[in-house]
């Protein structure tokens, strides 16, 4: 089971401005994030990040998503296509193995990467990097106790000539 990590930056590491604000995000890396969700076929977020693709109406459309969240409310709810979770990384990445997926695709926010992160699981991370810098906002990783080394894997500048894609392996 490979673990993958999808996510636009800021030059300066954030993933949204103040007030969650993402609108600086390129088509390019929009079209990169759906055509890794097709193939990979899941979407594993953070509470907060399952709020702002209610409120922006965004389609994570024929995939299973799964929301990883304390929440009462949100735990006791049931949908065909979305997975409410309250389980460790570990144990969600073995439900989607159960479930006969082959990857595991991590997409935000910055709360939820720090705890695969931290618990070893992240294979591999995909970063576009966006040309601006945010001096308020989300960082990629919350801050916390891990220091993985990376291997680069590739550097690819996308079709709109500004957003950079980085691609690199977790090394274990
Ligand atoms: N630039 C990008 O590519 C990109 C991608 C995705 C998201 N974003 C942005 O990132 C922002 C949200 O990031 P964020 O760091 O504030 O929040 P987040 O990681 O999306 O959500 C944090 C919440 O998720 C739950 N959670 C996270 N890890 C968990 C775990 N291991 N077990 C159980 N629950 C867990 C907790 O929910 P409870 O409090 O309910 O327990 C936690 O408070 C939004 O603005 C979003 O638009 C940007």
């Amino acid at each position: 089971m490979k673990t993958i990590l999808y996510m636009a930056i800021t030059v300066n590491g954030k993933i949204a401005g103040t007030n969650d604000d993402t609108s600086w995000t390129s088509k390019e890396d929009w079209d990169g994030f759906r055509a890794i969700c097709r193939k990979v076929g899941n979407a594993v977020i953070g509470r907060r990040t399952y709020e702002m693709v209610i409120k922006e109406g965004m389609q994570l459309s024929d995939i299973l998503t799964v929301v990883m969240t304390h929440d009462p409310r949100l735990l006791a709810k049931h949908s065909p296509d979305t997975i409410f979770t309250d389980k460790s990384p570990k144990d969600v990445i073995a439900i989607l193995k159960e479930k006969g997926f082959k990857e595991a695709l991590v997409c935000g926010g910055g709360i939820l990467n720090s705890s695969f992160l931290k618990e070893g699981i992240i294979d591999e991370i995909y970063i576009d990097i966006e040309p601006l810098i945010l001096g308020r906002g989300i960082p990629l990783f919350a801050d916390g106790d891990f220091q993985p080394r990376l291997k680069l894997l590739e550097v690819k500048t996308l079709t709109n000539r500004q957003t950079v894609q980085l691609h690199y392996k977790v090394i274990k």
